[in-house]
């Protein structure tokens, strides 16, 4: 744990520019999907971050060439031999990310079978994939669960098939693509997830030559196809790591541009984050998704002086606020004047991280109770998914440590707004979201070390 822990000399703005890559949410999807093709695909922007590289090894295991591309960031995964991995060497992954159980879909369809290792990725509730089995098995796989993992076969291969999700799941939809694009036959997903990730991957899915068709209220249609082909694609970028440089630039009273960030994908989270008393400029002038390279713009985003204000919100499925959004953002919050209210209904346990901030002088109560009105599965399960944070609250130094990639960016916001010298251990958590973090804290001009 000791080598593994961030010094940060707390209480400077954040100042300057950085940049982020394609989400990591997207990329890693699209490079499942990959193995889908006959020839080769070529994906730019990648960030290098840990999920990279857990699907960057499982693909490799299976025969995927992946390689580096002439321009820094890109990818070229070549899928032309791709052959059964063994369950040890693919268990050497397990509990790395939770991307893996993705790979059914793919490797029904070029091997037959799948071995799946124990998933990992972050703690912040139980994370069924109850969703996702149930999919497959509608499709026609079977699906064997045993201590080491879930092994897979389509014996009579995989069908089109007519499916309501219980929750517009993210994984659960991208599952449902990954499977049907090559499956034979119509498959109608109802209540599906509609993140811009998602619509990302199927533009990814619909180059390689798919037919998916999104309808409104949540219906998306595939026809199946027999041959899928190679893509080439730009993914569009982070918006997570976007808002979560602009939380810590409005919680350290700092200014950060943030090059390469889409107003269109993260227009909720200005909404609150100018509601909060923030400001941002787009500076990114160019067409929606694409335009010309030497015209790189983003969002700058900074705290204008005085009082932050407090604000209502509720974590939702897009076209919500995202649940990924709402940790960085209560950091700010604690500085807001008055009670602030957040009720996160996407996940049960995303509020465990508050009690760090409390043990920095922050005063934040969390509740059984949904405090909002957005239809939610959690109050009657009696789980503590409602914050209430009372600020301004000055906050000091302390000992922290990172339990989940999105708490763990909120504890370094934290550490970076108090007063005094904080220690944080478990930093390595955060690398498997943020692309170099340290640097860029580098050059936003925080003072951390490595002891
Ligand atoms: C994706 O997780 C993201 N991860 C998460 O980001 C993000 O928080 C989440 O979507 C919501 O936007 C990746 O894309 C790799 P879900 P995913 O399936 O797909 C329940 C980050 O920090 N559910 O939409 O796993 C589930 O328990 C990560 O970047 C079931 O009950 O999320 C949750 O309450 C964290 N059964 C809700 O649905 C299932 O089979 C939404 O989960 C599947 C999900």
């Amino acid at each position: 744990m000791t080598d593994d822990v961030l010094v940060v000399h707390g209480g400077t703005p954040l100042e300057g520019r950085i940049r982020v890559r394609g989400a990591k949410n997207l990329v890693s999807k699209a490079m499942v999907a990959a193995l889908l093709g006959d020839t080769p695909s070529r994906l730019f922007d990648v960030p290098r971050i840990r999920d990279v590289e857990v699907v960057r090894g499982l693909l490799g295991l299976h025969g995927v060439k992946v390689s580096d591309g002439d321009e820094e960031g890109e990818l070229v995964f070549d899928p032309s031999n791709v052959e059964s991995a063994s369950t040890d060497q693919i268990n050497v992954h397990a509990g790395s990310s939770r991307i893996p159980i993705l790979f059914c879909g793919p490797l029904l369809h070029r091997l037959g079978h799948a071995f799946i290792p124990d998933l990992g990725g972050c703690h912040i509730g139980p994370r069924p994939i109850d969703f996702h089995l149930q999919a497959l098995r509608e499709f026609g796989a079977t699906v064997d669960k045993t201590p080491e993992g879930l092994h897979l076969s389509a014996p009579n291969g995989l069908h089109g098939t007519k499916f309501a999700l219980p929750y517009p799941s993210v994984g659960a939809t991208e599952q449902v693509l990954l499977t049907a694009v090559m499956a034979e036959g119509v498959t109608e997903l109802r209540n599906a997830a509609v993140e811009p990730e998602i619509i990302d991957l199927i533009c990814v899915l619909q180059k390689m030559g798919a037919i998916i068709k999104v309808h409104t209220d949540r219906v998306i249609e595939i026809q199946g196809v027999k041959k899928l082909h190679g893509y080439t694609h730009r993914p569009i970028p982070d918006r997570i790591e976007a808002a979560s440089w602009a939380a810590a630039a409005l919680a350290t009273r700092g200014h950060v541009e943030v090059l390469g960030a889409q107003q269109a994908d993260m227009m909720t989270f200005l909404n609150i984050f100018r509601s909060v008393g923030g400001e941002y400029e787009v500076t990114d002038l160019r067409p929606p998704r694409g335009g010309s390279p030497g015209q790189e713009g983003g969002i700058r985003f900074w705290h204008p002086g005085g009082e932050l204000n407090a604000v209502a919100l509720e974590t939702d499925v897009h076209p919500g606020f995202m649940t990924d959004w709402q940790q960085p953002l209560v950091v700010a919050l604690t500085q807001a004047r008055g009670l602030s209210i957040v009720h996160e209904t996407v996940y049960e346990q995303r509020l465990g991280y508050t009690e760090a901030l409390n043990t920095m002088g922050a005063n934040i109560q969390v509740y059984r109770d949904c405090l909002g009105g957005t239809p939610c599965r959690f109050g009657r399960r009696n789980f503590k998914h409602s914050a209430v944070i009372a600020g301004p609250s000055k906050l000091h130094a302390a000992d922290l440590v990172i339990p989940d990639l999105r708490a763990g960016f909120s504890h370094l916001i934290a550490a970076l707004a108090a007063e005094g010298t904080s220690r944080v251990y478990g930093v390595d958590l955060i690398n498997r979201g943020y692309e170099d973090f340290e640097a860029k804290l580098a050059d936003l001009g925080a003072h951390v070390e490595r002891p």
